[in-house]
């Protein structure tokens, strides 16, 4: 799956799925801008993709602000000529079904992921304690029939995929990755 000469933003670089997802893409020959609000982990991000690829145009914002989101598409722009592929790890966007519809009209395609229990620092982020991070990765294994916690690597296989020229019939969709987690929940309901 080559992304050559592909410009690809990706929010939440830092850490979890996003640093995941930023580090696939230029093994991949992507030219990348890696957003974080926090610089210390974008930092991290940054050297581990700087090693498959020199094209990496870091940017520490915070995307809650409409100035911070101007500015990232603009040094984009201004850096690499264009933007191809946006893909949003911080959560912050969503797209509503009807812009999805219009954008198709322009050859864009809007795709979501809903993760079940991945392997990222939003555990440590949570407030809860060590113990009670434990007792809830515990509880996540039990309730997912695959029973194991997703990696994020996972997610950004999936990610890369929906990037992908081989995904070019697919938009509007959401894509469930919780080794099952769902689907016992269902069950259990019957
Ligand atoms: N990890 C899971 O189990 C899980 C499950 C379901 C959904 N999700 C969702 O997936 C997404 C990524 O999760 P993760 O586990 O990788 O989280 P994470 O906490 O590991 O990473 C999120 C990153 O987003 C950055 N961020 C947060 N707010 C920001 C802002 N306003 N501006 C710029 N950057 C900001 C954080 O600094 C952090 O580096 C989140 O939307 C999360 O809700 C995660």
């Amino acid at each position: 799956m080559s992304f050559y000469n592909k410009v690809v933003i990706i929010t939440g670089a830092g850490s979890g799925i996003g640093a995941a997802t930023a580090i696939a893409f230029p093994k991949q020959a992507a030219k990348i801008t890696i957003i974080d609000i926090n610089e210390q982990d974008l930092n991290k991000t940054a050297e581990v993709c700087k090693t498959n690829n020199k094209d990496v145009l870091k940017i520490v914002a915070d995307l809650t602000r409409d100035e911070d989101i101007k500015r990232i598409v603009d040094d984009t722009v201004a850096k690499y000529g264009k933007l191809d592929i946006l893909i949003n790890c911080a959560g912050i966007f969503t797209i509503a079904s009807i812009e999805t519809i219009e954008l198709a009209d322009k050859g864009v395609r809007v795709n979501s992921i809903s993760p079940g229990p991945v392997k990222t620092n939003i555990y440590q982020y949570s407030g809860l304690s060590e113990k009670e991070i434990n007792v809830l990765k515990d509880i996540s294994v039990d309730c997912t029939p695959l029973g194991a916690v997703i990696e994020p690597e996972e997610i950004a296989e999936v990610v890369l995929f929906l990037s992908s020229e081989k995904a070019k019939s697919i938009t509007g969709s959401d894509y469930l990755i919780d080794g099952g987690m769902l689907l016992k929940g269902l069950v259990s309901l019957r």
